[in-house]
């Protein structure tokens, strides 16, 4: 049966981008195949979990484009260099510009770390986000994936998952928590939402 080709866009440690390596292995991925995992930061220890999986891995770096407009070029190419039909933002600290994302209408996913609209949007990455639920004394936080479009955090929900704040919490144990319960579980379920959502299209298109 034919799969989507998935790409995985990194900056970091890449433990989403494991959750996925995982769901493919164990057969909950099966609608889409990951094909290609890019970095826009060499050091990213994202690669090293890729090319352990076998995955081919690329930096790109912004600095070696000359800005964003490059850096965008080069990406694009080396997506369309491989068929690639879903791009998965799994903590890639870029923000990608309109006419990029404009190219993929419904055709990349992000992990936001909380419950959208709370706590999302401009400046919210990382740990602030859950500095900001834990100074705000929400009780439930959580995840969501959703698609990306031109509005920062703002495209349609796909799948979210609550998590409870529990007394003592620091940025840091509340974010080891929503990874644990919510993040990666939610962002491979909702890889293979989409992939299965884009092969029904490509057979309804036929
Ligand atoms: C995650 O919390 C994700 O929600 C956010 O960035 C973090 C990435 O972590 N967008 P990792 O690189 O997947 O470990």
């Amino acid at each position: 049966m034919n799969r989507i080709r998935i790409a995985v866009l990194v900056s970091g440690g890449g433990t989403n981008l494991q959750a996925l390596i995982d769901a493919q292995a164990a057969g909950l991925l099966h609608s889409g195949e990951l094909r290609l995992v890019i970095s826009n930061r060499p050091d990213a220890y994202a690669l090293t979990r890729a090319e352990r999986a076998g995955l081919e891995a690329l930096t790109i770096r912004l600095a070696d484009c000359g800005g964003q407009e490059g850096f965008e070029t080069a990406l694009t190419e080396a997506l369309r260099a491989r068929g690639i039909e879903l791009i998965v933002l799994a903590g890639f600290m870029n923000i990608l510009s309109a006419r990029f994302i404009g190219q993929y209408p419904k055709r990349i996913i992000n992990i936001h770390p909380s419950l959208i609209p709370s706590f999302c949007g401009k400046g919210f990455y990382g740990l602030k986000v859950h500095e900001a639920a834990l100074r705000y004394g929400v009780k439930v936080t959580g995840a969501t994936v959703h698609y990306v479009n031109e509005i920062p955090d703002g495209g349609q929900i796909i799948l979210q998952e609550p998590v409870r704040v529990l007394p003592g919490d620091t940025p840091e144990r509340l974010q080891r928590r929503v990874m644990e319960q919510a993040e990666w579980r939610i962002l491979p379920e909702a890889a293979e939402l989409v992939s299965a959502e884009i092969l029904k299209d490509k057979e309804r298109i036929k």
